[in-house]
């Protein structure tokens, strides 16, 4: 599969490219996106083989049988994270923003608070908010260039309202990998406070030689029952339309309420979805990912050196996913202003680090999961609008 090859996504109801005039103002015909986190890629190619099927086949009724399905992604746990996972403990829901909102209304009530570790993936505050309850933001310290915990400094920000933790692992933005230290301090900080332990690790599986991801359940066993895991396919071999995700509970207690608000809410998952995880989660798909993660490390190679290059600008070494964090607090601009140069100037759509919450003001994302040659000329046009500044 060669990722170099530009695949034309304008005018296919893609919300990455059609969404960035309407959104951004940076226009369609010339514009880059480096905004939404999906990648320019195909899928590997035993994913495409199970849509044609499908499309072959040409009857797209109900779902029956989901063993093989269950049975994918216990071999895929078992041999890409070394965790042994009971099929009984997976909850299929329309994605993770979905097992988000699941979890906040299994496990909270109205009026309780949520911690999360700030700046994080915008859509938890979001959920959590729109759901009745409140966001305890708790910023992450940045050291030695990348993010890192403070739990002494979060002791003093709970309110005694708060019931659950989201953790992000790895953690967007900024893509550290966070230790089995670290999270085993998580653990023992949850257990302290008398916290549900939500791990939410999409981007797992995309992680840079050099950098080790644990599983929440084999870091820290002993918070088994209160622990629920989030993972999914959909970053992994950029599926992300399919909306699946698995949402994984080993206590029995947790499962029973978790499963009860699915049934209340008649969740259940679209066929396409179901036969593209089935397919993905396998050898074939696990070389393909081998190979994305090869390619994502060359372009965040790149665009790194080229963008530590400007002055005033940095980016965060990432150890996982291919979001790269850029702070651009040397510049000694505002945020509408560097902004501004990014979208006017450089023509690149990119997510505003405000929107992460707390800690994120200074920094822009962009997507780095696009043909070699788009991040040429991304660094290209960064160089030009910041040139002042050489
Ligand atoms: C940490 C995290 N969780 C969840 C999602 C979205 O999940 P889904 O598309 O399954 O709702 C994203 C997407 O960027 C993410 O970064």
């Amino acid at each position: 599969m060669s990722f170099d090859e530009i695949i034309e996504r304008r005018g296919t109801h893609c919300a990455k490219w059609d969404m960035m005039q309407p959104i951004y103002g940076v226009p369609a015909e010339d514009g880059i996106a480096m905004w939404v986190a999906d990648m320019d890629f195909r899928p590997p190619q035993v994913v495409q083989d199970a849509v044609e099927r499908m499309a072959a086949h040409g009857v797209y009724g109900y779902f029956g049988d989901d063993s093989a399905y269950l049975a994918a992604i216990q071999w895929w746990m078992a041999n890409r994270h070394g965790w042994e996972v009971a099929p009984e403990w997976i909850f299929t829901t329309h994605g993770l923003v979905n097992g988000t909102g699941l979890c906040v209304d299994a496990f909270t009530a109205p009026g309780d608070a949520v911690m999360l570790m700030t700046p994080v993936y915008h859509a938890f505050a979001r959920v959590i908010t729109a759901a009745g309850r409140t966001v305890t933001e708790c910023p992450l310290t940045v050291m030695d260039g990348a993010h890192q915990m403070d739990f002494a400094g979060w002791e003093a920000l709970l309110t005694g309202r708060e019931k659950m933790l989201i953790l992000c692992s790895p953690h967007n933005p900024g893509g550290r990998v966070w230790s089995v230290e670290e999270l085993q301090a998580v653990a023992e900080f949850c257990v302290r406070h008398d916290m549900i332990l939500v791990s939410d690790e999409i981007h797992h599986d995309l992680v840079f030689p050099g950098a080790k991801h644990t599983v929440m359940p084999l870091a820290a066993p002993q918070i088994l029952d209160r622990l629920v895991m989030m993972t999914a396919g959909t970053k992994t071999f950029n599926i992300a339309g399919s909306h699946i995700g698995n949402v994984i509970i080993p206590d029995p207690g947790l499962r029973a309420s978790f499963g009860k608000r699915m049934a209340a809410l008649g969740i259940s998952p679209n066929s396409f979805g179901l036969h593209m995880i089935t397919a993905a989660y396998s050898p074939e798909g696990a070389a393909w990912v081998d190979e994305v993660v090869a390619y994502l490390d060359g372009n965040r190679k790149l665009f790194d050196d080229a963008i530590n290059a400007i002055p005033g600008l940095r980016s965060m070494p990432l150890e996982s996913t291919y979001l790269a964090w850029v702070d651009f607090e040397g510049t000694g601009m505002a945020p509408a202003e560097f902004a501004e140069r990014v979208e006017k100037g450089a023509k690149i759509a990119v997510n505003h680090g405000g929107s992460f919450g707390k800690g994120g003001e200074s920094f822009l994302r962009f997507n780095l999961a696009t043909p070699r040659a788009v991040v040429e000329e991304a660094v290209e046009r960064l160089r030009v609008a910041f040139a002042d500044l050489q």
